[in-house]
C-alpha cells in the first residue's frame, strides 16, 4: 500500500451502555469510586481522521458539539501529537449518530477512536497498553473504548477488565432528547452517599452462575434517582419506557450512565422490534441495535485500518 493511502481513515466509534453502575464513595481526586459493567453496542458515530500539515481542526454539523479545543476528540488528537512529538496536523470530521450528553459515551468513544486511528496512521505502535494512560487523562469513560465488548470498569470507571463471558443481546434505546450533565448528577448523590468498601451486585453478576434474565435482575444503576431529580421531566419517559419494554419481553431495562438514554436488553429480535413499535407508538424516539463483543469490536477496527493500509495497534 502506498504511503499516501494512509493519510485518511474512516473509523466507527461505537456507543456504550452501563448494564449496572454502583457508586461506592467520593475519592480524594473529586471523582467517584465506581463499579460498572460496560457494554459496547453497534450504534455508532463515524470519525474521519486526516493528516495535514499543522493544527487540529474539527468539523461536525451537530449543533451541540463544540468544534473548538473543548471537543474531546480534538483534545485526544492534541494529546497524541504532544506525546509523539510529531510536528503534524490532524483534521477531524465527526458524523454524529450517538445522542450527545445521553449517557452513551459518544464523546469518549470519538476520542478513543482518534487515539487508535492516529496510533495506526503515525505508526507509533502504542497499542492498547500505550494508549491507556493517554485515554485515562482525557476522561473516565475513554479507556473502555480502547477495548469494547463487555467489560468491568473499576476505580473512576477507567480500570477496564474485559469479561470472558461476552453478552450477546438485542438492545433497544430510547432517546429522550434531553441532555443531562453528568457532574450535576454526581453532585446530587453526594448528599446521601454512604461510603462502602465494595459492591455486592456487580461482583455477584460477573462471578455467579446466574444466567439470562435472572442475572440481570440483580443489577442496578445507582445514578438513576439523582438523574431523575436533576431532570424531573425524564421520570415519565423512564417509567413508560420501562413498562413498555417489560411488556415486550425485555430481560432488563435501565438508564445508561447518568442518562438521559434508557435501554432494554432482549434475547429475541422480534420482541425488540415489538418494543420499538410500542415505544414509537407512545411518541418516543426509539431504535434497535445489538451488543458488540470484544472480538467483533476488534475485527471492525482491523477492517477499517486495513482498508486504509494501516495496521491495528494490537497486532503489532
Ligand atoms: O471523566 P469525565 O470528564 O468523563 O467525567 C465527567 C464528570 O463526571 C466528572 O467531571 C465528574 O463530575 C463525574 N464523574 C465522577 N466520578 C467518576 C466519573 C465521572 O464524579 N468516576
Amino acid at each position: 500500500m502506498k504511503r499516501s493511502a494512509r493519510r485518511r481513515l474512516v473509523v466507527p466509534a461505537y456507543a456504550k451502555i452501563n448494564l449496572g453502575l454502583e457508586v461506592l464513595g467520593l475519592r480524594e481526586d473529586g471523582y467517584h469510586e465506581l463499579r460498572t459493567l460496560f457494554q459496547a453496542v453497534d450504534l455508532h458515530d463515524d470519525v474521519i481522521v486526516e493528516l495535514c500539515a499543522s493544527g487540529v481542526t474539527v468539523d461536525c454539523s451537530h449543533p451541540e458539539v463544540p468544534c473548538d479545543a473543548r471537543n474531546l476528540a480534538a483534545r485526544a488528537a492534541q494529546a497524541l501529537l504532544r506525546y509523539s512529538g510529531l510536528r503534524r496536523g490532524v483534521a477531524l470530521t465527526l458524523v454524529k449518530r450517538i445522542p450527545v450528553a445521553g449517557g452513551l459515551g459518544g464523546g469518549s468513544s470519538d476520542a478513543a477512536a482518534v487515539l487508535m486511528a492516529l496510533d495506526a496512521l503515525f505508526e507509533l505502535k502504542l497499542g492498547t497498553t500505550g494508549l491507556y494512560p493517554i485515554a485515562r487523562r482525557l476522561g473516565a469513560d475513554v479507556p473502555f473504548f480502547l477495548f469494547g465488548g463487555t467489560a468491568l470498569g473499576l476505580g473512576r470507571g477507567d480500570e477496564i477488565y474485559p469479561l470472558r463471558h461476552q453478552i450477546e443481546s438485542q438492545v433497544v434505546i430510547v432517546e429522550p432528547g434531553r441532555p443531562v450533565a453528568t457532574p450535576a448528577v454526581f453532585r446530587r448523590i453526594d448528599a446521601g452517599l454512604t461510603p462502602r468498601e465494595n459492591s455486592s451486585t456487580i461482583y455477584r453478576f460477573v462471578s455467579s452462575d446466574l444466567d439470562g434474565s435472572a442475572a440481570f435482575q440483580i443489577l442496578t444503576n445507582e445514578l438513576e434517582e439523582a438523574a431523575l431529580e436533576e431532570a424531573p421531566e425524564l421520570a415519565s419517559v423512564v417509567r413508560r419506557s420501562r413498562t413498555l419494554m417489560r411488556r415486550s419481553g425485555a430481560l432488563f431495562a435501565s438508564l445508561s450512565g447518568s442518562g438521559s438514554s434508557f435501554f432494554g436488553l432482549f434475547d429475541q429480535a422480534n420482541s425488540a422490534q415489538r418494543a420499538v413499535e410500542r415505544l414509537r407508538g407512545a411518541g418516543m424516539t426509539a431504535y434497535r441495535c445489538r451488543t458488540v463483543s470484544i472480538d467483533r469490536y476488534r475485527k471492525t477496527w482491523e477492517r477499517a485500518l486495513r482498508l486504509a493500509g494501516a495496521r491495528p495497534a494490537w497486532s503489532q
